[in-house]
């Protein structure tokens, strides 16, 4: 019997990574991989690994289109950050979108698809009432509307919304800074510190779960429903104090005003929003109630699947 196609969008990255070891696991599918580069050392290390490396690009849609040809599943994310880094929040948003749409209309033109699993966020913006705006949510936003208007896309479609990064520590709103007087370690915003982060953690290694229980439960997870992938909820200045503790320190939330964190961090206090932002949805899912969205326990998944908290902060690498 000939093999399904399993493409991966950002194959070289740490969710594309996650979905390439599900795929790798399942004898039924060759597995495709999609970067901007077949000769990087991640694409050669992919290659090793069985995996065909395709290249394409977001941002060109013809790419898109030749790279998913025969694909039966394809699991998609698009990649705010170069954009943002490069061009700033807004254009970055932009940007985000378009690559989205440009995955959206080659998927539909792919007719052996039988499943997208779209990785993505929601709309701060239509849950907060305009007050936030965060422009690594909006575009993604732009893209899962634009899937909602292409009414045989959506049918195929799985939402899964990603929790937090532990890696966020790295960004520099929310990095750690050593404090000799103070013998501890500082986080310096304006955030409320109660925020409840919805958490992934380690997102190589706790998305694969998710993936895996999406692909082999299509009946549950198609036709548009959400998945959030998420471990555990955690308030901001609890995860900073578990993350201290995991490497035998202490450290403190310090609070300033949000014109101080415009001095202090100026562009990446558009990411510093998304915390301000979830400082207003304490103990929810971001204003999701339970029975709107899949969670590992609706999927079936086993806590003990995941990689812990405590295990995941311990070898945190902050740079
Ligand atoms: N931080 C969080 O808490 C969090 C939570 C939820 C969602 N997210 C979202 O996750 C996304 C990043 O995913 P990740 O963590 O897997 O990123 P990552 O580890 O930095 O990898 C990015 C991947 O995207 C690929 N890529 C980037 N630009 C591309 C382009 N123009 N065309 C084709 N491929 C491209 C890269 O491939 P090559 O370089 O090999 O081409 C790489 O494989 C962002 O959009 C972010 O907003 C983050």
């Amino acid at each position: 019997m000939s093999k399904k196609i399993a493409t991966i969008i950002g194959a070289t990255g740490k969710q594309g990574r996650a979905a390439i070891n599900v795929f790798l696991q399942k004898p039924e599918y060759l597995v495709r991989g999609i970067t901007r580069n077949a000769d990087s050392s991640a694409a050669r290390a992919l290659k090793a690994r069985g995996v065909e490396v395709v290249q394409a690009d977001l941002n060109d849609e013809a790419t898109l289109r030749v790279a998913f040809e025969g694909s039966h599943v394809i699991f998609g994310t698009t990649d705010f950050v170069p954009g943002f880094v490069q061009y700033g929040s807004e254009r970055g948003r932009d940007i985000e979108a378009e690559q989205g749409r440009n995955v959206a209309r080659a998927a539909q033109a792919t007719p052996t698809l039988e499943h997208l699993i779209w990785s993505t966020l929601p709309s701060t913006s239509k849950i907060s009432n305009g007050k936030y705006a965060c422009p690594n949510f909006e575009g993604k936003e732009a893209a899962n509307d634009f899937i909602r208007t292409l009414p045989d896309l959506l049918a195929k479609t799985t939402f899964v919304l990603v929790g937090w990064y532990d890696l966020n520590f790295n960004y520099p709103c929310y990095k750690p800074v050593w404090v000799e007087a103070a013998n501890r370690y500082v986080v310096i915003g304006d955030y409320d510190p109660d925020a409840t982060l919805v958490y992934i953690g380690d997102v190589e290694k706790n998305l694969g779960p998710f993936v895996k229980a999406i692909a082999e439960q299509p009946e549950k997870t198609k036709n548009g429903a959400i998945v959030f992938a998420y471990t555990d909820t955690i308030g901001f200045e609890e995860l900073l104090k578990r993350w201290a503790k995991a490497k035998g320190k202490e450290a403190a939330y310090v609070s300033t005003s949000y014109e101080i964190m415009g001095v202090l961090y100026p562009e990446w206090t558009k990411l510093a929003d998304m915390t301000r932002w979830m400082g207003d949805y304490k103990d929810t899912y971001w204003s999701y109630k339970e029975g709107e969205f899949l969670s590992y326990k609706d999927l079936g998944i086993a806590i003990s699947d995941f990689v812990s908290m405590d295990e995941s902060l311990k070898y945190l690498e902050i740079a």
